[in-house]
């Protein structure tokens, strides 16, 4: 139904695709896999008539096909779900479903507004969001940004839907949902092409897997016939070995504590304390207050109740900027609006703690900060075409390494980070792993939110779990198992005695 080869594609003089290959057939799950920067969203941006490629061949319905823009590709049957979302977000849910396909009234053309809203509703709730479509989109996560992207997609009635990472922020049960409808438009013919990733979903759900690497093609397997280990093979052209390091830290006094912290209604009477050089993960379902628990810590929010001590002193983080002050960073869910400014160049990312310290900002000097950049690049093995790139063109995954990159700049001596492999290889995540116990061991305090619980497990000295805005327990490293977080994250009771006190 669709068949690309021989794709060529350069940015500049940098080649990033080289006589690619790829094809879907009607009703195929197709997964597209490779590290960050393989080129998976740029062939898939050449296929939709975003890049022009440089060579090759593309064939749709046994027809050649250039198109020149998306609209083009759309009219053909391909919808697209990018991987940065498209969401205007001082539009309502509704406004942004209908964008560009606003449906109208009489003569005049006034708005239907009506059957828009009433039209969205029905589409959000079958995809499991319960949102007034006249919500603002810009108050909503994530996630849940990212399901009206879905659902624009599934509205075009496509027969083929490419998904660029889409589940990179959803819920669990938002993930199940999203499956169960790609299963029953599969069952009526539709294709998918699928990037993620989340390795488990990929065996979960794809019929065939494609593997690019820098830009090559490598080959493509059917899931039945192959496995993580052959599939990460081929990605990496190595083998990885053991994805977590061996926890070296020992935790030193009590660096930060949390007394009684609410915000209501996200969540209430959170209590935890933290030591140096201990990394401290927090877990938990999408939903539960993990994220609002950290952007309260760190100032983003006001809280309502609650103290907090640095190092035995009780402080009043009002600000990020006063956290920043008393040398705490942190790494937001959301890199695009709170971690990265995507037209900046990758350097001036770099030197950029926060949108109002720009004027402040301590002066490097350049010789400086070249090396720090070298370092950290290589460190966190980015690939770019140099400091000056910007941010925008960089891939996904590697836009998340600067974005941490930036933070190990700032030398915090406590580190905040929410999700912060999201949409990372696997490669990469290995070495995100290391840096994280590097810092620990030279004293820095870290907290993590992972949705991973293998990440959580792997990296932790001591986790709690939330579920509904509450801090069910503390689990120390010894009790860390999939299972027992779980049973807290669902909201179970406390297990034994012992730990009924936390
Ligand atoms: N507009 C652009 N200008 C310059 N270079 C670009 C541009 N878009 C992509 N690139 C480069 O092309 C390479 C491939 O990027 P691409 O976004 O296709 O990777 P990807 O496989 O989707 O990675 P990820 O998993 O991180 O999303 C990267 O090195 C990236 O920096
Ligand atoms: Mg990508």
């Amino acid at each position: 139904m669709i068949e690309m080869s021989g794709i060529d594609k350069s940015f500049g003089n940098v080649q990033v695709l080289k006589e690619v290959q790829f094809s879907i057939q009607p009703g195929e799950i197709h997964a597209l896999m490779g590290e960050n920067g393989a080129g998976k969203s740029t062939l898939i941006k050449i296929l939709t008539g975003i890049h022009k490629k440089d060579a090759g061949q593309i064939k749709v319905n046994d027809h050649e096909v250039a198109y020149k823009n998306p609209q083009e590709a759309e009219q053909d049957g391909i919808a697209v779900i990018h991987q940065e979302l498209n969401i205007l977000p001082e539009l309502s849910v509704a406004e942004n479903f209908y964008l560009g396909k606003e449906l109208t009234v009489g003569k005049a053309g006034w708005l239907n507004t009506k059957e828009m809203n009433r039209r969205t509703a029905e589409v959000m709730s079958h995809l499991g969001l319960n949102v007034k479509p006249t919500t603002r989109a810009g108050s909503l996560s994530v996630g849940q940004q990212q399901i009206i992207e879905i659902a624009k997609a599934l509205e075009t009635n496509a027969d083929c839907i490419i998904m660029d990472e889409p589940t990179a922020a959803l819920t669990d049960r938002e993930i199940d949902t999203l499956f169960e409808i790609i299963r029953e438009l599969q069952q009526q013919g539709v294709a998918f092409v699928y990037i993620s990733h989340r390795m488990e979903e990929i065996f979960s759900i794809c019929d065939r897997i494609t593997v690019l690497r820098d830009g090559n093609y490598v080959g493509t397997k059917k899931s039945s016939e192959s496995n993580i280990d052959e599939i990460i093979q081929m990605m990496v052209g190595r083998e990885l070995g053991d994805q977590f390091p061996e926890l070296t830290s020992s935790p030193g006094e009590e660096k930060l504590t949390v007394k009684g912290l609410t915000k209501r209604p996200f969540f209430e009477d959170v209590s935890f304390s933290v030591r140096e050089g201990e990394i401290f993960g927090i877990a938990g379902l999408m939903g539960a207050g993990r994220s609002e628990v950290v952007e309260t810590l760190f100032g983003y929010r006001k809280k309502d109740e609650g103290d907090i001590y640095l190092d035995g002193q009780l402080v009043n983080l009002k600000s990020p900027t006063e956290s920043m002050y008393h040398k705490i960073g942190m790494i937001s869910e959301d890199r695009k609006t709170k971690g990265l400014i995507v037209d900046f160049s990758i350097k001036d990312n770099l030197n950029l703690t926060n949108l109002d310290e720009i004027s402040t900002s301590t002066w490097i000097s350049s010789q400086k900060e070249l090396a720090l950049y070298e370092t950290l690049i290589k460190k966190l093995d980015v690939k770019t075409s140099g400091p000056n790139q910007a941010a925008k063109s960089l891939s996904g995954g590697n836009q998340q390494k600067v974005v941490i990159a930036k933070w190990i700049y700032q030398q915090p001596k406590i580190l905040i980070l929410d999700e912060p492999t999201r949409g990372v290889d696997v490669g990469a995540k290995k070495e995100i792993y290391q840096i994280m116990n590097e810092l620990a061991k030279e004293g820095v305090t870290i907290i993590m939110i992972s949705s991973e619980l293998p990440e959580v497990i792997g990296l932790s000295s001591r986790v709690g779990v939330m579920f509904e805005g509450k801090m069910m327990t503390i689990l120390e490293r010894s009790e860390l198992t999939e299972e027992r977080i779980m049973h807290y994250a669902m909201g179970g009771e406390t297990i034994g005695k012992q730990q009924a006190n936390v």
